[in-house]
């Protein structure tokens, strides 16, 4: 099964295409099933993965972690306070060292230039989870949990409101794009996304024929299928604290804008929350919050694609 995803890495959903995330979300479907089913695979013994953090990580860790030690692999968690990542040794030099011993590595950190120098010197697939410019494992997690909801993603429309330059609001428009989903952010001016990535997106939406839509007006959520949110504060930019709160406190997501977006809208969320920054509780908690689930899915949406790059299916 999808033999052309074998031995890559995943860095930015840009390098992949509709076909491939599908084959990666149909793949993330059936390992849902398998866990549901009870039952126990060995599909990782023998395999090593690892784990490298510059910040911190509850659901992309633990996903990680689990999704390849409960089928017999090996995770190994390096912070880069236990580990010579870009400090005494270049990343090249790190990099290819982790190569010769494991079988995958896993990033989290600041720069996505580091991601890529660790593909390209380590020679073994390396997965994106985090950087300043994208968040793609999460994205993919986002759009199973779309699809589980409506069956389908082609012609569905997601509002992104918040902080509409950080790494979700770009992975989230980059995976709406490719997969026909129609994007709106909505966010004040200031923080609208790069003009280089609206045009990266763009394009994907081009091909896929759907819009993608950068407004600061609050009517952009109307008759959104989903309503996404995002921290206020990214990791690495708490000194803007609050600047963020100032411009963003119009655009908290509460019940009259889930309101507005309409009654079977979907909340979600990538999560860490700050409850009453971006998001009230009443909306976290509330009926159209599909919050837990999406981060359930970032486990079968990581395992699928080590399955699927370690050429395990
Ligand atoms: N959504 C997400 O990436 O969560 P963590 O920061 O806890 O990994
Ligand atoms: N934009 C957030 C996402 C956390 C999962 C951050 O970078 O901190």
């Amino acid at each position: 099964m999808a033999p052309s995803l074998v031995g890559r890495s995943l860095l930015t959903l840009n390098d992949y295409s509709r076909e491939e995330i599908t084959t990666l979300l149909d793949i993330a479907d059936s390992v849902k099933r398998e866990k549901s089913d009870g039952r126990r695979l060995r599909r990782f013994e023998g395999y090593t993965i690892a784990l490298l953090f510059e910040k911190r990580s509850t659901r992309t860790r633990c996903a990680f972690e689990t999704a390849i030690a409960e089928e017999g692999g090996y995770p190994a968690f390096l912070s880069n306070t236990d580990i010579h990542l870009g400090e005494k040794e270049t990343i090249e030099d790190t990099a290819r060292v982790l190569g010769r011993m494991f079988d995958a590595i896993q990033f989290r950190g600041y720069s996505q230039q580091t991601a890529e120098a660790l593909a390209r010197w380590s020679g073994v697939p390396v997965y994106n989870g985090l950087t300043d410019s994208y968040h793609p494992t999460q994205v993919l997690a986002d759009l199973m949990t779309i699809r589980e909801v409506f069956g389908s993603l082609a012609g569905r429309t997601v509002a992104f409101v918040g902080d509409g330059r950080n790494n979700v609001a770009r992975s989230l428009m980059l995976g709406c794009a490719k997969l026909g989903v129609a994007f709106t952010v909505v966010a004040p001016k200031a923080l609208h996304p790069d003009a280089a990535f609206t045009t990266e997106a763009s394009e994907a939406a081009e091909v896929s024929g759907v819009p993608i839509v950068v407004t600061d007006d609050l009517s952009g959520v109307e008759h959104a299928d989903v309503v996404y949110t995002d921290v206020w504060i990214s990791m690495g930019e708490e000194a803007r604290e609050r600047e963020r709160v100032e411009v963003l406190s119009p655009y908290r997501v509460d019940d009259a804008l889930i309101a507005r977006a309409g009654k079977d809208s979907l909340f979600l969320h990538c999560l860490p929350a700050v409850r009453g920054n971006e998001v009230t509780t009443s909306v976290i908690d509330g009926p159209n919050s599909r919050v837990w689930d999406q981060a359930e899915n970032r486990k079968h949406t990581i395992k699928a694609v080590m399955l699927a790059t370690l050429g395990l299916l």
